[in-house]
């Protein structure tokens, strides 16, 4: 596979393809990666035997728990942008029990199924895209000469027969003129007048967005808005844009895709929810009724349950569910034990060593070091880091994550915004003057603040 190009998305991945896809972004917690990947095979596994035995294998979910900072939400984001399955990732903390104020848990089932929605859309585009190309240059062709301009309408009432064709063959001749005028390009820039569909704005109820409407009240709502059609005058290349659009919903089933995306949720969607260890209770707050709450509205939708979407009914049974959580406070033992019986398998995130954000720092794609060099770079200065400056970097990164709060990786975007603050500021002045960063550059700039307590609490 080409090193610098995104993997395609495919729900097939063996194991050992999903570790080598995680590992390009993520510097060690091979067992999260392990576990991750294996599930995900088994989705596939399942997905080849009878559909008498499918019924009965229920995915394993897992949880991982973990200190701040060393991957979590990272592994989610990536394994994301490796599926093709429908994948949404939610944080805990944003739902509150039926009846309180705020997202009920289901909605979750209903993110995922718009996720799907987009996804089956997006691959039904694509399928009849050749087909919408070809009639929207028809169109674009009536907009730039409409027929009357050339065969008035009015010779055939006189019933000029041979006039009549002749004139359709000079029409037809400069439309095809036209078409490949069009095609090479050069028409882009003239000036057609066509219908425009402009819809209002969504309106607030309530103060709720209408995302947060159920089910079907935002269609509803959005039937009852008035449609404005405008005619405007616009580009041949914007009125391609909206043509195609027209086009591509004429020739899609909206029933069928969303038939579809149900299919594909209840058989391979993915929900990942952060944040699980927030919604723990702790004695005696008043958050806490809400907290439980969310815990137990949660379970049955993790049991397996019919959710109601605006699309249909989703069937959450198959649904792979896997939570993440620091579990600073509590502990996994301390989420309902129903909820903890539904989420088998456990995976410990690594603290993150020196060697780690040594590694961090530079090995994966996109590493911090290469963004900096690339935002740098824009201003025609190379930035270049020498071995023993990363190292320096991470062991500053090590050292005051000990001796202040241990935030993980997160820590080197901040040494690295203080390290690089004056070149930050002057590299717009530097008239491309190379810049080497040494130990010696990392020391000047991070020693002080590095090795006084009080200050990287402050600065870092
Ligand atoms: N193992 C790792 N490999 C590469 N980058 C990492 C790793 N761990 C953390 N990072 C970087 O640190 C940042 C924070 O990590 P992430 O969001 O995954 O933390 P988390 O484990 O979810 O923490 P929290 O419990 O606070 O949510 C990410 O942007 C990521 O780039
Ligand atoms: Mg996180």
């Amino acid at each position: 596979m080409n090193e610098n190009q995104p993997a395609p998305k495919r729900t097939a991945w063996t194991p050992r393809e999903t570790v080598a896809e995680l590992d390009r972004y993520i510097v060690g917690q091979d067992q999260a990666k392990r576990a991750i990947a294996i599930t995900v095979r088994n989705r596939w596994r399942r997905s080849q035997l009878p559909e008498a035995m499918q019924a009965d294998i229920a995915p394993k979910n897992i949880l991982m728990a973990g200190p701040t900072g060393v991957g979590k939400t990272e592994l989610a984001r990536r394994l994301a942008k490796l599926t093709d399955a429908p994948f949404v990732k939610v944080e805990a903390t944003k739902y509150t029990e039926v009846g309180y104020y705020g997202r009920d848990v289901e909605s979750m089932v209903r993110d995922l199924v718009e996720n799907a929605i987009s996804l089956v859309r997006a691959q039904a585009e694509e399928h009849v895209a050749d087909k919408a190309d070809r009639q929207t240059e028809e169109r674009l062709l009536d907009l730039l000469i409409p027929r009357s301009s050339v065969s008035s309408s009015l010779s055939s009432d006189l019933g000029g027969g041979s006039e009549q064709s002749e004139d359709d063959a000079r029409y037809e001749r400069s439309r095809e003129k036209f078409r490949v005028m069009l095609r090479e390009g050069l028409m882009e820039e003239k000036t057609v007048e066509m219908n425009v569909t402009a819809r209002s704005a969504p309106m607030m109820i309530g103060g709720v967005g209408m995302e947060n409407l159920d089910v079907d009240m935002q269609g509803m709502f959005e039937k009852f808005m008035p449609k404005n059609t405008k005619r405007r005058a616009v580009t041949v290349a914007e009125a391609r844009k909206i043509i195609v659009m027209e086009e591509t919903d004429k020739l899609l089933d909206d029933d069928k895709i969303a038939a579809d995306a149900i299919e594909a949720c209840q058989t391979n969607g993915i929900i990942f929810i952060d944040e699980i260890d927030k919604v723990i209770a702790s004695e005696g707050k008043n958050a806490d009724v809400s907290r439980q709450g969310v815990q137990r509205d949660l379970l049955p939708i993790v049991e397996g349950t019919s959710v109601q979407t605006k699309h249909g009914h989703v069937k959450t049974d198959h649904i792979l569910f896997i939570a993440a959580g620091a579990f600073h406070h509590g502990r996994p033992a301390e989420l309902m034990p129903e909820l903890q019986g539904r989420f088998p398998i456990r995976v410990e995130l690594d603290e993150l060593t020196k060697e780690d954000f040594e590694r961090i720092l530079t090995e994966p794609k996109n590493s911090l070091i290469s963004q900096y060099q690339a935002l740098i770079g824009t201003e025609g200065v190379q930035v270049t880091f020498t071995s023993d400056a990363i190292e320096r970097l991470a062991e500053y990164g090590y050292q005051t994550n000990q001796m202040t709060q241990n935030i993980g990786a997160r820590r080197l975007y901040t040494i690295l915004e203080q390290l690089l603050d004056e070149l930050n500021f002057e590299a717009s002045e530097m008239a491309g003057a190379p810049v080497e960063i040494n130990a010696a550059y990392v020391k000047d700039r991070l020693a002080d603040i590095c090795e006084d307590e009080d200050l990287s609490r402050f600065i870092l």
